[in-house]
């Protein structure tokens, strides 16, 4: 396939762009995305997450990004909560009037006529990595985890996503002694941040969360993503898990490329149940 020239493809909709929008507790970020590189074509866009951040507000927001990047195919939404049809289940860093909120209903009537899905943040970053990014090519299961004010988690086999896995959630034995907590309370980087504990301090209590997935499901492989993806020299060496552990290499964007990605799959404009090489749509 040859390379699309910049103004095909800012072109949308077709079987090379889409887009895709992360909704994080403080910033909601856009772009369009290249589906056949895994990169965002021109900027990303961010605005400040409304606050409360209900349906409505923030559904708002996307309209007005959305608008304002002239986009004009479908939409794909990460968000920290499970999402079973279109429907938020739980919610983290959001107002928790998304609970039960229909997305078909809510996009219905903020940009009506255009296909909007939504998926947990942790599983776009997860179908970012399996197609273009640090766990493409692995067989077999792989588990990504994402470092920032929780733990987020995307489960995937053979290159396709099991979604709304929640291991952040997971409760774990607190290797300080202090009894057992949700993995997200002890090994989080928010954790780490506010305990102000070093590479040496922290290190532990990751590996204590990989060893506990490991005792339940033997992945081949860890993603593990976050800001501190980007310091991975620094603590990778001192993890004592048992799996190979690989960083996350699109990081700041994985949510954006991975809600994309999902949409079109969603539209039927890529096939996401085949393991996806860039050359392949
Ligand atoms: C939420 C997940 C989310 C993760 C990262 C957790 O607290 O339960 O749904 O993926 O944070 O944002």
């Amino acid at each position: 396939m040859p390379t699309p020239t910049p103004a095909e493809r800012t072109q949308a909709p077709d079987s090379r762009t889409g887009f895709g929008v992360d909704v994080g507790g403080t910033g909601i970020k856009v772009g369009v995305v290249d589906l056949g590189s895994g990169e965002l074509v021109g900027d990303r866009l961010t605005r400040e997450t409304p606050s409360p951040a209900t349906p409505d507000a923030i559904a708002e927001v996307i309209r007005e990004m959305v608008d304002h990047s002239g986009w004009d195919g479908p939409v794909g939404v990460a968000l920290p909560s499970v999402i079973h049809d279109g429907v938020a289940r739980i919610a983290h860093n959001i107002d928790a009037s998304w609970i039960g909120c229909d997305v078909v209903e809510l996009f219905g009537k903020h940009l009506p006529g255009r296909p909007v899905v939504l998926l947990n943040d942790a599983d776009a970053a997860g179908l970012t990595e399996v197609h273009y990014g640090a766990g493409e090519g692995i067989d077999g299961l792989v588990i990504l985890l994402t470092f920032g004010t929780g733990i987020g988690s995307a489960l995937l086999l053979d290159g396709r996503l099991i979604p709304n896995t929640e291991f952040g959630h997971l409760v774990v034995e607190d290797i300080t002694g202090r009894g057992f907590d949700e993995a997200e309370h002890l090994a989080s980087a928010a954790i780490r941040g506010r305990d102000g504990l070093t590479f040496e301090q922290w290190a532990p209590h990751v590996s204590n969360v990989l060893r506990s997935l490991e005792d339940l499901l033997w992945p081949r492989a860890f993603v593990l993503g976050g800001g501190v993806s980007e310091v991975a020299d620094e603590w990778f060496p001192l993890l004592e898990n048992r799996t190979p552990v690989r960083a996350a290499v699109r990081r700041g964007d994985a949510g954006i490329i991975g809600a994309a990605l999902y949409a079109a799959g969603h539209a039927g404009l890529v096939d996401l149940d085949s393991t996806l090489s860039p050359d392949s749509y």
